[in-house]
């Protein structure tokens, strides 16, 4: 009986002398790079806003592709929240509600155009899945079927940071680190413009605005102004482990996010902090 506590007492591990605080102590164990869990994967992020909000005009084009993909491609096909979200967002802004609570809710408006696309790819085999479903069973649900489609917002729920009032942590950024974690082949991100220019094409100086074929998070955190993503993308780009790039494509035409995920330069590259090796 002794014997066995005093075992117990002794669980050998290289960690257990030293502070996790210390990454200069930690770095010899902590310090090397993951495997990747699923390397065949591609990561498509459909914008809500740009493409889901469009209704059947541009969602039935880009089931249509992702349709004839699928033979390609093994897929994670993961939704952004569009129009209902930025509605949600006045309402609880309104009501005076935290970050923490508005975020869940934003991400159960991406989870419904989720649900929207994975219906109209249910006759090949694919269906919408929940986070912990996505987090502990995706092989096997990649195994059964060549896609399966979820939430791009990331779970971070009342763990949101309350360093603003809308939820910073939105689809890019949960996409990029779900794709990172995973190890994926690649994330396309996509849009309804041709991809990353000096400014917002759309917006008043639409007309000076330049397209960015190919440019770096570190880059375009000096930039100010918006992007087409998350800006909190940036941050998580920076300090990627697997994922060298991710591309930007627009939705709209047909044929770029087949070129794209086929290896071809049709949008932004967008380059991470992440080096091969
Ligand atoms: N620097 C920029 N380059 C390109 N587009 C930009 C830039 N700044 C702003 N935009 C705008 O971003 C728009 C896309 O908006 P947004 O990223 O919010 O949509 P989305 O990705 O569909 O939304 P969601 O994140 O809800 O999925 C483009 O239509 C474009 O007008
Ligand atoms: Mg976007």
């Amino acid at each position: 009986m002794a014997e066995s506590t005093n075992t117990i007492k002794h669980v050998a591990s290289p960690l257990a002398r030293q502070t996790l605080q210390d990454s200069n102590l930690t770095r010899p164990v902590a310090g090397v790079q993951p495997i990747r869990l699923l390397p065949w994967l591609q990561v498509v992020k459909i914008g809500g806003r740009s493409i889901m909000d469009r209704g059947a005009e541009a969602i039935l084009p880009i089931v249509d592709e992702l349709r004839r993909l699928l033979p390609e491609h093994r897929l994670l096909i993961l939704t952004g929240a569009g129009i209902r979200a930025r509605h949600l967002y006045g309402v609880g802004l309104d009501l005076g509600l935290p970050v923490g609570s508005l975020a869940p809710l934003a991400a159960s408006e991406a989870g419904q155009n989720g649900h929207i696309l994975a219906s109209l790819l249910a006759p090949e085999g694919v269906s919408y899945v929940e986070h912990p479903t996505i987090a502990s069973q995706l092989a096997i649900h990649l195994a059964a079927a060549r896609a399966v489609v979820g939430s791009a917002f990331p779970p971070y729920h009342h763990h949101e940071f309350p360093n603003s009032r809308i939820p910073t942590h939105r689809a890019d950024t949960g996409a990029f680190l779900l794709a990172d974690a995973l190890g994926a082949a690649g994330l396309t991100i996509v849009e309804d413009v041709d991809g990353v220019y000096t400014a917002d094409p759309k917006g008043p100086n639409g007309a000076q605005a330049e397209l960015l074929r190919e440019t770096s998070a570190a880059e375009l955190a000096k930039q100010e102004g918006s992007l087409p993503f998350d800006r909190a993308l940036l941050d998580v780009m920076a300090t990627a482990r697997h994922l060298e790039r991710v591309q930007v494509v627009n939705g709209l035409v047909p044929g770029r996010l087949t070129a794209a995920l086929r290896g071809e330069h049709v949008g932004t590259i967008v380059r991470t902090g992440a080096h091969a090796g």
